[in-house]
């Protein structure tokens, strides 16, 4: 077999095969560096935004911020709650206090109370006639609330006549380890329930002034004639006044601006 290539020499390379490798190679590299200098492809999402755009997110911005701004109470307590809304959880120090107005507080805790006294009293406050004297138009609980409180921490015994019906028995000590709020609470529960309309709020310092008496008397139960002392006794201290905010669970007032 014959050729007409001549063989090829290893020893003795093409110059001008070898020459066109190098040219080949460097264009290769150019259009890869122009490529890579040419705009990237971005995944999904991340393609550049367009300038029109940006300036429109601008202005929305700017124009809904100034709006925020200007308008004072947008954040308001007052302007996110309907008229007579209770504020039911009140923040002080990271712990939450649940509170509310010092009437709501009150009646809450003495219908609660009144579980104690039910049972001979009625669930309505009428009694049960002959036996149980009624606390519905009493005129010992619709006087000074000093009456109702003193019944409480000592009882009554004996002759008492109630809106006009005698009575003749015993009722025991009822507050025996009742705190003050208690006290208040059903004092003010008896006032404003059953037809009751009395009003006023008592305040920890007006309990205290019931204490005093009730210290003073000694252990004894009160008989009518006792009672009677204390029936249009005013209070020295003042009573809350309906804004008062108070926490539900202890009754202590709580102070809103803290
Ligand atoms: C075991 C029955 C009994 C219970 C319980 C009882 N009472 Fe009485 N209560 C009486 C009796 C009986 C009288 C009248 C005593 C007398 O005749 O001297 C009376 C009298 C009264 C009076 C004065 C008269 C009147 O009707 O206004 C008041 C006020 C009163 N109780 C409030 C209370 C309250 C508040 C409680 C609950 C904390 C209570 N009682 C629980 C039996 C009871």
């Amino acid at each position: 077999m014959s050729t007409d290539q001549a063989p090829v020499d290893p020893t003795k390379p093409d110059l001008e095969e070898s020459t066109n490798v190098a040219q080949a190679h460097e264009e290769v590299t150019r259009s890869a560096a122009a490529a890579s200098r040419e705009q990237q492809l971005r995944e999904n999402g991340l393609e550049p935004v367009s300038i029109w755009i940006m300036i429109a997110g601008f202005i929305v911005a700017v124009v809904g911020g100034s709006v925020l701004l200007s308008s004072e109470n947008l954040f308001d307590y007052e302007t996110f709650t309907k008229d007579g809304y209770v504020r039911g959880e009140f923040e002080t120090g990271g712990s939450t206090i649940p509170t509310a107005l010092a009437g709501d507080a009150y009646l809450k805790r003495g219908a609660a109370l009144y579980k104690n006294c039910a049972s001979c009293h009625g669930t309505g406050g009428a009694g049960v006639a002959g036996v149980y004297p009624p606390l519905a138009g009493s005129e010992w609980v619709t006087g000074s609330g000093k009456v109702p409180a003193l019944v409480m921490i000592h009882g009554v015994s004996g002759p008492i006549s109630v809106k006009g019906n005698d009575y003749n028995g015993a009722m025991p000590p009822m507050a025996d380890g009742w705190s003050d709020f208690d006290i208040a609470a059903l004092t003010y529960y008896l006032q404003n329930n059953f037809g009751n309309n009395v009003g006023e709020i008592f305040s920890a310092e007006q309990i205290a002034e019931i204490r005093t008496i009730s210290k003073d008397y000694g252990k004894k139960p009160f008989s009518s004639a006792d009672l009677e002392t204390h029936l249009s006794a005013e209070f020295t201290a003042k009573p809350l006044t309906p804004e008062t905010l108070l926490n539900i669970k202890t009754g202590e007032v709580v102070d809103a601006d803290q």
